[in-house]
């Protein structure tokens, strides 16, 4: 199995036709995250892919707790393999609102962020790591519709997005539902901009 090593931490890779493969949108939600997660945080990242995020944060912050969902069965066994607690299922499904359990500090998405149009999808479960609906931004408005209800008062959520996500409709759509954004981290890579979106709840 390809390994790939990243801030003290070893993470093995699934097969790249099955598996979303870390790159430099996983490494700039890995960072934000390491500087946002504090010791004892609960933390619940949505699509873990290989797991990579979260495997960094546990190897490098004291006593964190790091629940993880993934809707492709083989990301989700990939994310096991590296030591990810992670539940199959579509974004938070399965996780009892408002559980002790279900109530987090810190929430991380890397959602799939690309406007596809139907030729433009790819075989497979992989097609889950890109494929962001024609607006780029179908997962992630689900995701920011439910997300409060598995926040702790004052709670952060960090969303990874590309300038062609769209940052101004993410901004209303997240200040709307209550929360106070602004940008934690920006790289230009080649045709796009990456971008880490924190939101406070008020
Ligand atoms: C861009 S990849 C990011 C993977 C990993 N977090 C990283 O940063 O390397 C997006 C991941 O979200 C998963 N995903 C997409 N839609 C999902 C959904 N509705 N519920 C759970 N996971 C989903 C995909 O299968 C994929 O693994």
């Amino acid at each position: 199995m390809v390994e790939i090593e990243y801030k003290n931490t070893r993470v093995k890779l699934g097969a790249s036709d099955l598996v979303y493969e870390p790159a430099e949108d996983s490494f700039l939600l890995a960072d934000a995250a390491l500087e946002e997660a504090e010791p004892c945080m609960r933390i619940l990242e949505i699509g873990a892919g290989s797991g990579f995020v979260s495997a960094v944060l546990k190897a490098n912050v004291k006593g964190i707790r790091i629940l993880a969902t993934e809707i492709n069965p083989h990301a989700a066994r990939c994310a096991k393999a590296n030591e990810v607690e992670v539940i199959r299922t579509d974004l938070f499904r399965g996780l009892k609102p408002g559980s002790q359990k279900a109530s987090f500090d810190l929430i991380l998405f890397n959602p799939p962020y690309l406007p596809t149009s139907k030729e433009e999808k790819v075989p497979g479960w992989l097609n889950y790591a890109f494929d962001g609906g024609t607006s780029g931004r179908e997962t992630l408005d689900r995701f920011l519709s439910e997300v409060r209800n598995y926040l702790k008062p004052g709670g952060k959520v960090l969303i990874l997005i590309s300038s062609i996500t769209g940052l101004e409709s993410v901004k209303e759509k997240m200040e709307k539902l209550g929360f106070e954004v602004d940008i934690v981290q920006r790289k230009k890579v080649s045709f796009e901009e990456l971008m880490v979106v924190r939101g406070k709840l008020l």
